[in-house]
């Protein structure tokens, strides 16, 4: 295992300006109205359309243009992103806005880098394909969980070729994140339990992770600390601002960890399960996440066990038996917050293992990442156990 020396040299991108708390909404509107910005284009999904509208009103009086785009689904599309464009194009923003989950911060990313000439989209998808972006972007995460509002990464659904694909580039990591967490108060349940998940899954897996960094370690593990302690307060009792907060915070965390460092096999494994049977991405994460971890334990015993540590668990007399009390943990907290246990569950046909293994070995980016090497044969045992 390679990683975490605090010699290997790395490199953040960042937003300019990250503001996070209660009550940072209306700072923002403030903000925003005494800005340099003029022609503001603001996208948004419809259960988010209100508080986009709410940004509109409060620009009027001060003279700026604003439209609102809220035809964003849950899995956008490149058509999406080709619809959307066509009305950024037609009214020239100098400011690019998000409000939403992440479906809706991704595309806006999209927006922001592609607007002028949106046919691009086909070339960019990959690593490092954008060589600028010259409109201003702003992401206000309305869920706490893909961390889009910080990361580099946006991702579409290929319809042709019915394949999720991303386009990773540090122009699209955003001007400025605005993250309030009263606006994730009245996020249903299931949708905080699925997306608080994926965050930390994303923590886990940055900690954990061949090219890990103790500069990036620092926000993972207090990212597992702070979802951990709180997903199950706050999807129990969504109203719980202390317990959002703590989330939202853990969120933001692992959004972070995904430029410099990113995930791993959790990801690639549950990359097919969205793509051909339209799992939710932080459900496919949730149900693969122990077995995965299981499988990694021998390579990362002890990060997996500062893992465990960081969610409370008791010390054990080995790394490897507090490792798989952490393990224990996290099997608890999908029950608890009312995830689906198994692939089975998700009605996924067992048929379709050797298919999905298949697609996950093209997952190299992120394959490759994983503390241990994962062959064919290793992600048909991990989907085999899944179903258990
Ligand atoms: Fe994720």
């Amino acid at each position: 295992m390679t990683g975490s020396s605090v010699q290997s040299p790395i490199t953040v991108h960042l937003p300019h300006r990250i503001a996070f708390g209660v009550g940072t909404f209306g700072r923002l509107q403030e903000s925003l109205s005494i800005s340099r910005f003029q022609k503001i284009f603001i996208l948004s999904a419809p259960a988010t359309r209100e508080a986009a509208q709410q940004i509109a009103d409060q620009l009027r009086p001060s003279g700026k243009t604003s439209i609102i785009w809220s035809d964003i689904t849950t899995e956008p599309s490149i058509t999406t992103f080709l619809t959307a464009a066509r009305v950024a194009t037609d009214f020239s923003p100098d400011c690019v806005i998000g409000i939403g989950g992440g479906s809706v911060l991704d595309v806006a990313k999209l927006i922001a880098a592609l607007w002028t000439d949106p046919a691009r989209i086909h070339d960019v998808f990959g690593i490092e394909k954008l060589d600028r972006r010259s409109t201003h972007l702003i992401c206000i995460p309305t869920t706490a969980g893909t961390g889009s509002e910080v990361s580099p990464n946006a991702i579409l659904l290929d319809e042709q070729e019915n394949l999720k694909k991303g386009v990773i580039s540090q122009w699209l990591v955003p001007d400025e994140a605005w993250c309030d967490p009263t606006l994730t108060l009245t996020v249903p349940s299931a949708f905080t339990a699925a997306v608080g998940m994926d965050a930390l899954v994303h923590c886990i897996e940055a900690y954990a992770n061949r090219f890990s960094h103790p500069m990036v370690d620092a926000w993972a593990i207090e990212g597992v600390r702070l979802i951990s302690s709180s997903l199950k307060q706050a999807v129990l009792h969504g109203r719980d601002l202390e317990s959002r907060s703590r989330v939202m915070l853990g969120a933001l965390y692992g959004g972070m960890c995904l430029g410099p460092v990113n995930t791993g096999a959790v990801h690639a494994l549950a990359y097919p399960l969205g793509s051909e049977f339209k799992v939710a991405h932080g459900v496919s994460n949730s149900v693969l996440l122990t077995h995965v971890m299981r499988f990694n334990l021998p390579s990362v015993e002890k990060k997996y066990a500062d893992i465990a540590l960081a969610m409370g668990v008791t010390a054990q007399k080995t790394e490897r038996l507090t490792a798989e009390q952490g393990l224990e943990f996290l099997s608890n907290l999908s029950r608890e917050i009312g995830i689906p246990q198994s692939l089975s569950a998700l009605e996924v046909p067992q048929d379709a293992i050797p298919r999905m293994a298949s697609a996950a070995m093209k997952v190299t980016r992120l394959l490759e990442r994983n503390p241990r090497p994962v062959t064919y044969e290793d992600a048909v045992h991990i989907y085999q156990q899944a179903f258990l």
